[in-house]
């Protein structure tokens, strides 16, 4: 696996999310000097960190994402032939098969989202042909960063762009969805749809608002004013395919089926206290709650109430860590450490089950925050933490 961590005197590892010029150009060599011919095209789609509404996507709720700086890039050139070649230069290595064999469950491992794109945008009518495909990533795997979504976004751009397609909104929001066929029904990971949704219409210096009843997306703008969103990532690895997501998934929806309402999005806090089952009530106050901080959270940031947000993020953390109980000490100590080390605001971020926190940090203290976490960490024995600064930027591009 290659790594890309700048390391800052003392040893604090942080990861650079590099010049998109630079970065595109290296995909572009990487590929001639693998294929023995230039990419046709180049895609680029983010990861992100979401800042509030976790679970919340597959409830019909809210979330508020910010697109990384840190993104993947996929290089692509079409092909006389049905023939498709993946290349990762994470993993390195390629798979390798024939359009026909794509399709739900076909394909194992870090392919299958690449493929899988393939697969969704030739179900939804479009000729993409037999492809070579390189793919570099600066967004780090496992993390709860969206590294699997940027991986299927850079691809779905780059090829919309090898079949002359304009990148209009509707596009975007046709992509989001093959994308998340990708995922769901190619890969198996029963996951929500939000990640896919901000790598393709993520805005620079903004989070975005996603309404996943309305489907509305709506640029929250980020003037974070002195302060940066620093992102820690435990580096205790999380699969969304591991079965915890899913049983959190079936137990939202055991709960609204005993609500008898249709998603969790129409469930009142009342109603909530009254389920009988311990776990389903918990894991429903989470969405409940989570679903109304996420309202909270776009005024906070708003008018910079850095407190507001503070505590929003604090009943966040602890409701994903002793209601839907998806944290790890790894992250329970590094979310609690930013905080006494000076963070205004800290929570876990992402699935959970391990990946990262995000936390807000006033300038001036964010070396102390990555310092303080780093000797928490090798206090307690856990592996060293990765830190990187989260510069919300914008959704997926094509450089062809
Ligand atoms: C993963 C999934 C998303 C979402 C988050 C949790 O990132 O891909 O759809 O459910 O977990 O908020």
């Amino acid at each position: 696996m290659r790594e890309c961590y700048g390391w800052l005197d003392g040893d604090v590892a942080l990861v650079d999310a590099g010049d998109p010029a630079d970065l595109s150009a290296s995909v572009r060599a990487a590929f001639a000097d693998h294929y023995g011919e230039p990419p046709a095209s180049v895609g680029r789609a983010p990861g992100r960190v979401n800042l509030m509404g976790e679970h919340t996507d597959y409830n019909a709720g809210l979330v508020l994402p910010v697109a990384l700086a840190h993104a993947t890039y996929a290089a692509a050139r079409p092909r006389g032939d049905e023939l498709v070649r993946i290349t990762s230069a994470q993993q390195g290595e390629t798979w390798e098969g024939t359009l026909a064999e794509l399709g739900p469950r076909t394909i194992e491992g870090w392919a299958g989202y690449a493929a899988g794109v393939i697969w969704a945008m030739r179900e939804a009518g479009h000729r993409v042909p037999g492809v070579d495909l390189l793919v570099d990533s600066r967004v780090p795997v496992g993390a709860g960063l969206s590294s699997s979504a940027a991986l299927e976004c850079s691809v779905a751009v780059a090829l919309a762009d090898l079949l002359g397609l304009d990148l209009t909104d509707d596009l975007r929001r046709e992509l989001v969805e093959a994308c998340i066929r990708a995922e769901t029904e190619v890969v198996g990971a029963p996951t929500g749809g939000m990640d896919q949704t901000v790598a393709l219409f993520g805005e620079a210096g903004s989070a975005l608002l996603i309404d996943f009843t309305s489907h509305e997306t709506t640029s929250v703008s980020l003037d974070l004013r002195g302060h940066t969103l620093l992102v820690t990532d435990t580096r205790v690895s999380h699969a969304l395919t591991d079965g915890g997501y899913g049983s959190r998934r079936a137990d939202c929806e055991s709960a609204a089926k005993s609500l008898g309402v249709p998603t969790l999005r129409e469930a009142t806090r009342a109603a909530v206290d009254e389920l009988t089952d311990d776990r389903v009530r918990r894991r429903a106050t989470h969405i409940v709650s989570e679903i109304q901080r996420v309202t909270d959270t776009v005024t906070a940031f708003e008018q910079r109430e850095w407190d507001d947000v503070g505590r929003l993020f604090d009943a966040s953390h602890r409701s994903m860590r002793d209601d839907f109980e998806i944290s790890c000490p790894e992250l329970d100590t590094a979310v609690a450490v930013a905080v006494q080390a000076g963070a205004v605001a800290a929570r876990m971020t992402g699935g959970g089950f391990g990946g990262s926190s995000v936390a807000v940090v006033p300038d001036e203290r964010v070396d102390a925050v990555m310092r303080a976490i780093d000797a928490a960490f090798a206090l307690e024995g856990f592996r060293s933490p990765v830190h990187l600064r989260a510069v919300p930027s914008a959704g997926a591009t094509v450089d062809g």
